[in-house]
């Protein structure tokens, strides 16, 4: 796949050809993602919760974003950077804003994502005359969590429905070159999708999408057995169970003597170790062998 750019991923609305994002979160992420042949890695605030254990996304700064960022840059992937704006990142004035924005690019991000509708629309503009493409975020927004009383489904009304949509098409008209909904019925899904001439990204919010988008330790099942998952994930492996058998294996075999092996050895050259008189003089094997 050539070099992804966000005027690449706008132009696929309508293609029918479905776009694919993924979150990655450090270098290793960023290859496996990026060899897939996924058009965008988004490295999300959802390292907050995925990676460093907070409840919510709330907790992330733009100089956690920055180092999280960077380090998948550093894997040099085709597929777009998103970076996730923070909470607190574009919420108290323009010049932050266009700053923190700057920030993430720097650290190496193709674009910025940010949360919510027409509330934001001062941002998008400050971030769109820096140049930065914006993608959007509506439906259920994370960094809501207290004001909407938990990590619920949105649009289940009919007014909900129509603010979510006339949310989109703000977005779109804006500028903002793709719009991630999350959490909602599929027939709003749909009703957005229609309505704007941007690509959508759905995560929960059914088939009627330009494209999907899942979370890294979700899709790998990486994540805490007792951790709740939501309907929409769908589980590709089982990396949790698996490693934690294979760091169980290595503890065992170093308990047992079979770690280190002679193979995973330097070992001294022999007249060297008769020279300090180890092993009796006569071998370089160490014991376990
Ligand atoms: O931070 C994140 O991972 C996200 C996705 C849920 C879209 O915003």
């Amino acid at each position: 796949m050539a070099q992804m750019t966000a005027p690449a991923v706008a132009a696929r609305k309508g293609s029918g050809e479905p776009l694919v994002m993924i979150t990655a979160y450090d270098a290793p992420s960023a290859r496996v993602v990026d060899a897939s042949g996924a058009e965008m890695i988004l490295v999300g605030d959802s390292v907050a919760m995925v990676v460093l254990g907070y409840d919510d996304t709330l907790q992330v700064t733009v100089a956690d974003m920055a180092h999280h960022i960077a380090a998948v840059a550093r894997a040099k992937p085709d597929a777009l950077i998103v970076g996730d704006m923070p909470w607190m990142s574009y919420h108290v004035s323009r010049e932050e804003t266009v700053r923190n924005a700057a920030t993430l690019v720097r650290a190496g991000a193709g674009c910025v994502k940010l949360e919510g509708g027409r509330k934001r629309l001062d941002a998008i503009g400050a971030i769109l005359d820096l140049e930065i493409p914006v993608m959007g975020h509506i439906g259920l927004t994370p960094q809501s969590v207290h004001a909407l009383g938990g990590f619920k489904v949105q649009g289940k009304q009919l007014d909900a429905a129509r603010e979510i949509v006339d949310d989109a098409v703000a977005l779109a008209d804006a500028g903002c070159f793709s719009i991630v909904l999350e959490a909602v019925p599929d027939g709003v899904a749909r009703m957005v999708t229609d309505s704007v001439p941007v690509p959508t990204i759905g995560i929960g919010a059914g088939r009627h999408c330009d494209g999907q988008v899942l979370v890294w330790h979700d899709l790998l099942g990486f994540s805490a057995p007792d951790r709740k998952q939501p309907k929409f994930v769908r589980r590709y492996a089982d990396l949790e169970t698996a490693a934690t058998v294979a760091v169980a294996e290595f503890v065992a075999d170093v308990r047992e003597g079979r770690f280190p092996s002679s193979a995973e050895t330097y070992h001294m050259a022999d007249q060297m170790a008769e020279g300090l008189g180890l092993y009796g003089g006569t071998t370089s094997e160490p014991a376990n062998a």
